[in-house]
C-alpha cells in the first residue's frame, strides 16, 4: 500500500480441540489462520490516531489524550480500547494513520476481533520502536475484548492470533499463559472449515452465563478438593466428587473435565500422526458441547452431523464459542470435493440456506513488514 511505513498483521484462528476450557485454566489446541487482519500504518506527527478501512466508508479520529471516551464507537471502540489500555500500561502511543483490511469473516467464530485488537497493539508497538512482547499484547487485547465487547473471554483467541506459527498448532496452557508448538501434520487428511452462516445472537450473554456456571461448580468442588481451577480436576476426582454438583452446573463441569482430557489425547494423536484417533476426539468434543455444554444449536449440529456421516470424514466439531460460526472437519484429501458437495447439500436441505466453505492455511500470528 503506497504511502505507508509498515504492514502489520495478526491472524484469525481455529481451535482444533479444547472448547470452553481456556477460562477454566485448561490447555487448548488452536492454530493461526491465513485469514487475518492487516494494518497499513504510518506516523502522522499529530496527537491523533486516524482510522480508516478498506471495506467501509467511515473515517474515525481518536484523540490520544482522551482514548477512554470512545467506548460507544461502532467500529473504532476496539482500537480505542486497545490504545487506551496500552497507554495506561506505560507504553508510548504516537499519532498515526491506520488503514484496516480484514479478511477474517466477522461473527464467524474465527476471531476477527482478536485479529483486529492484536494487530492494533502490534502496530502501536512497532511505530514506537518497542520490541514486540506477544504475550503482553495478547493479554492486553483480551482485556480490551472483555471491557469493550462485554465478553468475559479467556486468553485463547488473542494468544493464538499473536503467537501462531506457520504450519504449527499450539498447545496453549491457559493457566500459565505459555505455549508449545506442535507441527500441524495431517498426512492424507485436510482440515475443512465451514461456516453455518447463522448470526451469533445472544452469544455474549450465554457465553458469560456458561463461564459463571463453571465458576459456581469450581467453588463447590473446592470445598473438598485442593484445586485452583476446574482444569485441575481429573476424571477420577470428578467421578468421586462430581455428585456434589447439581443439574446444569454438573453438566457444564463434566464437559470441562472431559474436554481437558481430550486435548491431551488429541495432542498425542497429532504428534503420532494418528488422524483417525484425532477425528474421533473431535466427534466426542462436539457431542459434549451439544449435550452437556449446550452451545451448539441446530445449525452447527446439522453441519457436524452431515460431516460425520460422510465416509471421507474422520471427525467434525464446532470451533470457537459456538451459538453459530464454524465447524472444523478432518477429511481424507481424495474425498474433499465430494465431502464439500455432500455437506453443502445436506445443510441446505435441513436448514434452508447455504453454508460457506473457507480456504485457509495454518499461518503466522503477528507479522511486521517495513514498506
Ligand atoms: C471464544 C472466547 C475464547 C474461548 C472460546 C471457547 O472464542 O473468546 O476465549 O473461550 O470462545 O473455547
Amino acid at each position: 500500500m503506497k504511502g505507508y511505513d509498515y504492514k502489520v498483521t495478526a491472524a484469525g484462528r481455529i481451535n482444533i480441540i479444547g472448547e470452553h476450557i481456556d477460562y477454566c485454566g485448561g490447555k487448548v489446541f488452536p492454530a493461526a489462520l491465513s485469514l487475518k487482519n492487516t494494518i497499513y500504518v504510518r506516523p502522522n506527527g499529530t496527537d491523533s490516531i486516524n482510522l480508516s478501512w478498506t471495506t467501509l466508508p467511515d473515517k474515525v479520529k481518536l484523540d490520544i489524550g482522551s482514548l477512554q471516551s470512545y467506548a460507544n464507537e461502532k467500529y473504532a471502540k476496539f482500537q480505542a480500547g486497545c490504545a487506551h489500555l496500552w497507554k495506561s500500561a506505560g507504553h508510548k502511543v504516537i499519532g498515526c494513520d491506520m488503514l484496516y483490511d480484514c479478511t477474517v469473516p466477522f461473527g464467524s467464530g474465527l476471531s476477527s476481533s482478536a485479529a483486529i485488537e492484536v494487530s492494533t497493539l502490534a502496530a502501536l508497538a512497532t511505530l514506537a520502536g518497542e520490541p514486540l512482547d506477544k504475550r503482553e499484547i495478547a493479554l492486553t487485547a483480551q482485556r480490551a475484548e472483555r471491557e469493550y465487547a462485554g465478553v468475559n473471554c479467556g486468553i485463547m483467541d488473542q494468544y493464538a492470533s499473536a503467537n501462531g506459527k506457520k504450519d504449527c498448532a499450539m498447545i496453549l496452557d491457559c493457566k500459565s499463559v505459555t505455549h508449545e508448538y506442535v507441527p500441524f501434520r495431517l498426512g492424507d487428511y485436510s482440515l475443512v472449515i465451514i461456516n453455518c452462516n447463522k448470526p451469533h445472537n445472544l452469544a455474549e450473554s450465554k457465553y458469560n452465563e456458561r463461564r459463571a456456571e463453571t465458576e459456581a461448580g469450581l467453588e463447590i468442588l473446592q470445598t473438598v478438593l485442593p484445586v485452583s481451577c476446574l482444569a485441575e480436576v481429573t476424571p477420577d476426582m470428578f467421578s468421586k466428587h462430581g455428585g456434589l454438583l447439581k443439574g446444569k452446573v454438573y453438566d457444564r463441569c463434566r464437559h470441562v473435565v472431559g474436554e481437558c482430557e481430550r486435548v491431551a489425547l488429541a495432542a498425542e494423536a497429532m504428534k503420532r500422526g494418528d488422524i483417525k484417533e484425532l477425528g474421533g476426539l473431535l466427534n466426542s468434543s462436539h457431542k459434549s458441547l451439544k449435550e452437556l455444554y449446550e452451545v451448539t444449536g441446530r445449525e452447527l449440529d446439522a453441519l457436524a452431523e452431515a460431516a460425520q456421516k460422510h465416509p471421507a470424514c474422520v471427525g467434525s466439531r464446532m470451533t470457537g464459542a459456538g451459538f453459530g460460526g464454524c465447524t472444523v472437519s478432518l477429511v481424507n484429501k481424495d474425498g474433499v470435493d465430494d465431502f464439500v458437495k455432500f455437506v453443502s447439500a445436506e445443510y441446505k436441505k435441513n436448514i434452508g440456506y447455504d453454508c460457506k466453505i473457507y480456504n485457509a492455511e495454518i499461518s503466522d500470528g503477528i507479522t511486521v513488514e517495513k514498506l
